[in-house]
């Protein structure tokens, strides 16, 4: 596994980080407990040490279920969770006001179990808290040692300015892989000029990337990663599947599973720190840290991009 510094933090993170939104429970279909457990828990084993959580995922139970897992190796880990999403049922409500993040910050780390949490991001803008209220309660909940470092997610760039003058950002959490490249134009080079941190989410596509589907899946009742992802529905899934026929083809080239060049390609892109990949099973994490051992060639990357801009055009998948 190969590990890289996060922005101006001093934690050296797995290029292959780990994603807990599935195993909330909650909004990718079933998920078994014990196995979410043993799915963390196998992929510490195999060198990853980047937990990303949320109290949003299942209302808080994947911070529960992660608080279980890492029970007797929290030396092997680093913790980001957030806050600024709350759930009410099945809704995600945004919300960043002070006594709100409050309350989440001290059931996050009674859920988790720990002292401290490493990387503390805001989840989402909410337009109705200005966001020097949100910050000016975030600095005071690190200096009182609630949290190690301060990350932001999904934030465009003219967020990214504000917030970066009104305190230190270590890293910003966006959708990025080869089906959403939105933050290329903007987002990227800013946070590459200021060195803060990339943690990509989505960046297998929600499973696509994979290759595993081979037609259009119908998902069971209670996944509902199609209504947040756009790319099952048409024209983006066609062309997703000819651009999978090209990972496929490197995949089979270098004896490697297709995840492993999706993830690649994420992570071999300049300012990218960390590929957050979501996952269900021991299997899928033991896999999926296997990218963290090898890199596409310079060679594999031309063809990618040359096939990406073959199949998109220069339209981007927004
Ligand atoms: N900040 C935000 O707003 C935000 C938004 C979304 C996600 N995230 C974070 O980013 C993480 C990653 O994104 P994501 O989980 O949404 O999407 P993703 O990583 O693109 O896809 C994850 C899904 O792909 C499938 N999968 C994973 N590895 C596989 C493998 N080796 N072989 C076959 N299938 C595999 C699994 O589902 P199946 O087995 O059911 O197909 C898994 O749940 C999340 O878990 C969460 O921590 C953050």
């Amino acid at each position: 596994m190969r590990y890289k510094r996060l922005g101006t933090s001093d934690l050296e993170v797995s290029v292959v980080g780990l994603g807990t939104w599935a195993i909330g429970g909650d909004f990718w279909g079933s998920v078994d407990d014990r196995r979410s457990i043993e799915t963390i828990q196998r992929a510490i084993d195999c060198g990853i040490n980047l937990i990303d959580t949320a109290p949003a995922y299942g209302n808080g139970h994947a911070e529960r279920i992660v608080g279980e897992a890492i029970k007797g190796r929290r030396d092997k880990v680093i913790i980001a969770t957030k806050c600024g999403i709350v759930r009410e049922g099945p809704r995600f409500i945004r919300n960043l006001k002070p006594e709100s993040i409050r309350k989440e910050i001290d059931e996050s780390l009674k859920r988790l179990g720990v002292d401290v949490i490493d990387l503390y991001q805001i989840h989402w803008p909410d337009k109705n808290t200005p966001l020097e209220d949100t910050v000016n309660e975030l600095v005071k909940l690190r200096q009182a040692g609630k949290f190690r470092y301060l990350g932001v997610s999904n934030f465009d760039r003219k967020l990214m300015e504000e917030i970066t003058s009104m305190t230190e950002v270590v890293s910003l959490q966006p959708q990025y892989s080869l089906l959403e490249r939105g933050i290329e134009k903007d987002v990227l080079p800013f946070c590459q000029e200021r060195g803060i941190g990339i943690l990509t989410y989505g960046s297998l596509g929600a499973g696509i990337l994979t290759g595993k589907f081979k037609e259009k899946p119908k998902f069971e009742q209670g996944d509902n990663r199609d209504k947040f992802y756009p790319f099952f529905r048409e024209p983006l899934w066609s062309k997703a599947m000819q651009l999978v026929d090209v990972l496929r083809e490197i995949a089979e080239e270098v004896g490697k599973p297709v995840a492993h060049v999706a993830i690649n390609w994420v992570n071999q892109q300049d300012g990218v720190t960390t590929a957050l990949v979501g996952v269900k099973t021991p299997a899928q994490a033991e896999q999926n840290a296997g990218a963290g051992e090898w890199e596409l060639s310079q060679e594999q990357l031309e063809r990618i991009e040359a096939a990406y801009k073959k199949i998109f055009g220069s339209e981007d998948m927004n």
